[in-house]
């Protein structure tokens, strides 16, 4: 009878310590968690003269990093700035131009098409729209 009701009162103390932790890691994790965003509900405006012909302008989208470039010749390409392979952030050679992931030599060329190196696939195209002197992405 004493030995059932000490493993009793040893459970109930487990089951305490855990729900206090619980209760107090939770606020900690919701902290510490990346935010969810859903890249639909996001919409970034770029005035198209930031954007030289020939360049490429990085910035931030939906928490994650973003590429705009205005290619020679003319015309507008948007991509994520993550590379398809494992997920290193592309860069800008602005001589070749064409972007190269710095990890595995990865290629793409300024339309997002993989001409070299292990992705597996072009860089994801993000939609934009243009009016009004401002490149809308999303
Ligand atoms: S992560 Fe870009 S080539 Fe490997």
């Amino acid at each position: 009878m004493e030995a059932s009701r000490r493993t009793f009162l040893g459970t109930c103390l487990v089951a305490m310590a855990a729900v206090i932790s619980a209760a107090s890691a939770y606020p900690i994790w919701r902290y510490l968690a990346p935010r969810k965003i859903n890249p639909a509900d996001v919409k970034v405006g770029i005035p198209v003269k930031e954007v030289l012909e020939g360049e490429a302008k990085f910035f931030d989208y939906a928490g994650s990093p973003a590429v705009i470039v205005h290619k020679r010749g003319g015309g507008l390409e948007v991509f994520s700035a993550v590379c398809t392979h494992l997920g290193c952030i592309i860069q800008w050679e602005k001589e070749k131009q064409d972007f190269l992931c710095p990890c595995h030599g990865g290629r793409f060329s300024a339309d997002g098409t993989v001409t070299g190196g292990p992705p597996p696939k072009p860089l994801n195209k993000l939609p934009f729209t243009v009016a009004d002197g401002t490149i809308t992405i999303g």
